[in-house]
């Protein structure tokens, strides 16, 4: 298989555009923003765009199971949703029967994706029972036949994994596995599934990960998650280790909607707000025109927008106790002069990004076990 076939053009062209849009002489990774459930819908897909968004978007992770029975299909639209000029997405499925991950695959092309990528990593519970996941690393058998299944798609496939179940130094074992499947990319979530999120990311085993691939399948791209919070640090890790492709940045924009920003630059309130009312307004028409949202869902965005200035947290509190968008764009008008005035001397910008991805992620996995 050469990098001009369909399983792998999509992603070549990727790391091209990626590569094209770069003053430097040196090899650029291309950036994802990674797919996260109730998270990376069409609405903030597009409000991270408008920040200044990364080369590839995932939509959050769909159950094949659900796209294939007729009572179920229409309750996961939402998460494969894509809006008229959105770039498309890379849709995100899981499951763990080969004939699911077949039928699955092969509605993709008919909505326009053009790639898809199989979770191998999701530590979820619910999941696991299904076999699916982060448990297909205890069943590589099963993993090979998932993806074969995926490719009768003739969409390019990618895999996301972690390094292991119970122990990150399962990679030796499992990521060969993969590598022989020769898919398109690779993204590496480095950690065990038993180490969730809770200890940093193993990058002591990039080195090792990258000569295994150049030995098996040279021409699978690969990508690095865990822990990397903006494009600058990730441009540090590639040059680090140069044979990395990709570089995928999660929970890091819920600390900064402007990670992915090829130059880092102060960004005011005024600003900050803009995108705030970007999400109400899209949250409303895909409400109205695409599939029911729950109005609460949209609560936990608000931290990513209004921190780091007086009366942030005030703000925020006041916008907890709302129950529609009209409500939230009522106080934003009533309270923001104040607000504005309060931070003049602070010349706008952002001061405090700690805060906010404990609580998305911590909100976002309660959620997740009960619904997948
Ligand atoms: C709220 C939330 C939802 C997630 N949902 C998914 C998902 O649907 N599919 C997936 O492969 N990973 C999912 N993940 C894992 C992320 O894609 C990523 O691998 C992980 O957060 C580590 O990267 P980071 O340190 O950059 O956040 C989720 C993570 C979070 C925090």
């Amino acid at each position: 298989m050469t990098l001009q076939s369909p399983q792998h053009n999509f992603w070549s062209k990727v790391v091209e555009k990626a590569q094209l849009g770069s003053d430097s002489a040196e090899k650029v990774p291309f950036f994802s923003l990674a797919p996260m459930e109730a998270v990376t819908d069409t609405i903030f897909r597009r409000v991270v765009a408008q920040a200044g968004g990364p080369d590839v978007y995932f939509t959050e992770f769909t159950n094949a199971s659900s796209m294939v029975h007729p009572k179920a299909k229409f309750s996961v639209q939402g998460r494969l949703a894509v809006a008229e000029g959105e770039q498309q997405p890379v849709a995100q499925i899981w499951g763990s029967r080969p004939e699911t991950i077949a039928g699955a695959a092969k509605i993709l092309p008919t909505m326009g994706f053009q790639a898809v990528d199989i979770n191998m990593g999701c530590p979820d519970n619910t999941v696991i029972k299904n076999s699916a996941g982060s448990d297909l690393i205890r069943h590589p058998e099963l993993a090979v036949s998932v993806i074969a299944a995926a490719r009768q798609s003739g969409l390019a496939v990618s895999v996301k994994t972690r390094l292991g179940f119970s122990q990150a130094e399962e990679f030796r074992e499992w990521l060969p596995i993969i590598f022989k499947q020769d898919i398109a990319l690779l993204t590496i979530h480095l950690r065990s599934r038993k180490e969730m999120s809770k200890v940093p990311a193993h990058l002591e085993y990039i080195d090792e990960i990258l000569a295994m691939r150049d030995s098996i399948a040279p021409k699978t791209l690969i990508q690095l998650n865990g822990d990397i919070k903006t494009r600058a640090e990730g441009l540090a890790l590639a040059q680090a280790h140069p044979g990395v492709d990709g570089i995928m940045i999660g929970r890091g924009i819920f600390e900064n909607p402007y990670a992915f920003e090829k130059t880092p630059t102060p960004h005011t309130l005024e600003e900050s707000i803009a995108l705030l009312n970007l999400q109400l307004d899209l949250f409303d028409d895909v409400n109205e025109n695409v599939t029911s949202k729950h109005f609460e869902a949209l609560k936990r965005y608000f931290k990513i927008y209004l921190r780091g200035f007086a009366h942030a947290s005030a703000l925020r509190q006041m916008l907890m106790e709302t129950h529609a968008t009209n409500e939230v764009r009522d106080i934003l008008k009533r309270e923001l002069d104040r607000v504005y005035a309060a931070v003049a001397s602070d010349q706008h910008m952002y001061r405090d990004n700690t805060a906010a991805s404990a609580d998305m992620t911590a909100t976002t996995l309660e959620k997740n076990s009960q619904s997948v």
